[in-house]
């Protein structure tokens, strides 16, 4: 079946199931037992820890595990915002952050007497940090919020340039790289980043884990309390086997940046825009496309209009012909308010209902393209747009 959904989830990699089954099929144990069982799974944490933080160039002790990127997100944005003085709870967040960023920001304004300011994007879905500047407030900012791809339109951000001026004004980064982990230029040192969100399912690791990576001195208040794992900044029992399945994922992932798997995914991506060129010639790409993307966007995403077909009617047919991929990002799917992604980069919104994200990834193949675009092609058939003045 082919399956363009990447960036909603991606299948588990081999490597993952691998190191997963031992510790699914052993008994039991607890990574903070004492006993051979309980160091045993500890040892697979602390494998996975090391796995998950060479993927960013972090240390280990810099890794605390969630339960996926919201968590990771929600970690970031609250944890910060309560460990600043009232008075220092200002927050900066470009407009095309994922909802785990911006939700947890408006609570942070609702409840928690924090200012939220959102920083505009281009019609390319780029932050501007000469626009982004201006809003910063020295001494009173706690947190900049700046993705390294986005989910939904795949355009990379200026990661480094925005770190330097969110420490400039006392600020720390918040980077959320759920989509970017495994790309070439994700790194935590050389970016400048001190708060860094993962997600397992995103890399072809099991879903229910992630981790948010806190560089050394930063400072965080814990949201989840009770045993005090995680240095104290997540309580709950680390789950052991799904934590190997993502350090395998992260290491596989790491693995394919010095292989052509980026050039891979590129070329199936253009091989994809070729194919359904040739079938609606006024399709619209959202989002920066010229190779290489200076900011380091992803490589096997690629979102497009298609003017007078609405994005909900396409999935139903493509779904027929068992050909899997989003209408804007999947978590926003189903609900009928368009993309704010879309709509901050200046799409309108009847334009944002006729987009459709089709996303490639490690296991992708050129008979995966092909599969797409002959589904699209029978799909257009039936969705011919109507001519000119007559009423649908
Ligand atoms: C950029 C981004 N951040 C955060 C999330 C949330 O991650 P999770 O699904 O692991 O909670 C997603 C998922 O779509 C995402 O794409």
């Amino acid at each position: 079946m082919p399956y363009l959904d990447y960036a909603a989830s991606a299948p588990l990699r081999p490597e993952a199931l691998t190191a997963m089954l031992p510790l699914l099929e052993r008994p039991a144990a607890n990574p903070s037992s004492q006993h051979g069982q309980g160091r045993a799974a500890r040892a697979a944490v602390e494998t996975a820890r090391e796995q998950v933080a060479a993927l960013v160039g972090a240390a280990p002790g810099e890794v605390v595990f969630t339960s996926g990127g919201t968590e990771a997100d929600n970690l970031a944005v609250k944890g910060t915002v309560l460990a600043r003085a009232p008075e220092a709870r200002h927050l900066v967040c470009s407009a095309v952050e994922h909802h785990a960023v911006l939700d947890a920001a408006a609570w942070a304004a609702a409840d928690a007497g924090a200012q939220v300011d959102l920083a505009p994007v281009d019609g390319l879905g780029r932050v501007d940090p000469g626009r982004l500047g201006p809003l910063l407030q020295p001494g009173r900012t706690a947190l900049v919020a700046v993705m390294a791809a986005n989910n939904e339109v795949g355009t990379g951000q200026p990661v480094a340039a925005v770190a330097e001026l969110a420490h400039a004004a006392g600020a720390v980064l918040l980077c959320d790289a759920v989509q970017a982990a495994g790309l070439p230029g994700v790194d935590m040192a050389a970016d400048g980043i001190d708060l860094l969100a993962l997600a397992s399912h995103k890399l072809g690791g099991p879903t229910g884990v992630g981790a948010l990576v806190v560089r050394a001195g930063t400072t965080l208040r814990p949201l989840v309390h009770g045993g005090g794992q995680e240095r104290g900044l997540r309580s709950g029992t680390l789950p052991a086997a799904a934590l190997a399945g993502f350090g395998a994922a992260a290491a596989a992932a790491l693995a394919d940046r010095h292989t052509t798997a980026g050039t891979t995914l590129a070329t199936l991506r253009s091989h994809l825009l070729t194919g359904l060129r040739a079938l609606a010639p006024d399709l619209e790409v959202n989002g920066d496309r010229f190779a290489p993307d200076p900011a380091g966007g992803l490589p096997g995403l690629l979102s497009v209009r298609f003017p007078g077909r609405r994005a909900e009617d396409l999935l139903l047919l493509l779904d027929r012909h068992g050909v899997a991929c989003s209408a804007g990002s999947a978590c926003a799917s189903g609900a009928v308010t368009p993309s704010h992604v879309l709509v901050a980069m200046g799409r309108d919104p009847a334009a944002a209902r006729e987009t459709v994200r089709f996303s490639l990834g490690h296991a992708s193949t050129q008979a995966d393209v092909d599969a797409a675009v002959a589904a699209v092609a029978q799909a257009l058939e039936v969705l011919a747009p109507a001519p000119q003045g007559v009423e649908r």
